[in-house]
């Protein structure tokens, strides 16, 4: 009997650890051949091994190494029918800012909005650093969107998944920089769908809440119990609970999906 995704190939962007690496391991179980991306190469390695695929480490921001990956992909692997743009990485931490947070919400209790002080959070955010979320979420996920269509379009058939986050539909205060290009994500899925349904290429975002992954390492466990007050299951959840909707999104299943936004966030409200 043959899997569901038998001689699928597959390319994950920032495959070597959380999210990835838990779609990597989901998608080869029911039989696709995974290309793993990572900017870290040891990590990319690790789980190309790990799921029998092969690894292709490289940065996404840098458009020509994103196309000459997928290039590469195809041309080891066979063809490409999924693409997962799924690097990330995190907003600053902001513990150091606990305090204020917890200052102005007893004001706000108190109804002394007006003795409320500035958090800074976009007053404090660098050029480089809203650069360069920018650049690996939204720009990356244009690149592999691109990248990806160059092989969709002949073959007539292809998924692409965007990992945007429910801060591209809910954003923070403190992280403008990850909120806008989360959002920008789930707005190039929509408009790329539009634009290749007709060629059997289906185009979805999929919104994680707060998942248990090294991305949430620099968050300290103050910041982190805040948000588990905002989530009504009343715990993160773990990578292979976006990996089982990256799962769905890949397989015959969600054939009639495309343009689509599908969160997971346990009930996650900000
Ligand atoms: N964990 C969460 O709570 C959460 C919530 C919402 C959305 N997301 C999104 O899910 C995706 C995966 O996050 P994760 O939680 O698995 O994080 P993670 O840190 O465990 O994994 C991210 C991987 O991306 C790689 N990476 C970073 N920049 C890269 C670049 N420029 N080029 C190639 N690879 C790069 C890292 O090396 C790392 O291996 C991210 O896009 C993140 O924004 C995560």
């Amino acid at each position: 009997m043959s899997l569901v995704l038998q001689d699928s190939v597959v390319f994950i962007t920032g495959g070597g650890s959380g999210l990835g690496a838990a779609t990597a391991r989901r998608l080869a179980a029911d039989g696709a051949l995974i290309a793993v991306n990572d900017l870290d190469p040891i990590a990319a390695q690790k789980i190309a091994d790990e799921v029998g695929g092969i690894a292709l480490p490289f940065d996404v921001t840098d458009s020509d190494a994103f196309d000459a990956a997928v290039d590469q992909c195809v041309a080891s692997l066979g063809r490409l029918d999924v693409m997962v743009n799924n690097a990330g990485i995190a907003p600053q931490d902001v513990s150091n800012k606990m305090d204020l947070t917890i200052a102005n919400q007893m004001k706000r209790f108190e109804g002394r909005i007006a003795d409320m002080d500035p958090m800074n959070y976009l007053v404090d955010l660098t050029n480089d650093a809203w650069d360069r979320m920018l650049r690996v979420h939204l720009y990356g996920a244009f690149y592999g969107c691109r990248a990806a269509l160059r092989h969709m379009q002949p073959q007539r058939s292809g998924r692409i998944i965007n990992i945007s986050s429910i801060l591209g539909q809910q954003p923070s205060a403190a992280a403008p920089h990850y909120s806008v290009a989360k959002a920008g994500m789930i707005t190039l899925t929509k408009s790329v769908a539009a634009e290749v349904a007709h060629l059997g290429i289906n185009v979805n975002a999929v919104c994680p809440g707060y998942i248990e992954t090294p991305l949430l390492t620099p968050f300290s466990e103050m910041v982190k119990a805040g948000i588990v007050t905002r989530i009504a299951k009343g715990y993160m959840g773990e990578p292979n609970d976006i990996a089982e909707m990256i799962r769905f999104l890949s397989g015959p299943e969600s054939s009639y999906c495309t343009g689509d936004v599908f969160t997971v966030s346990g009930g996650y409200n900000g």
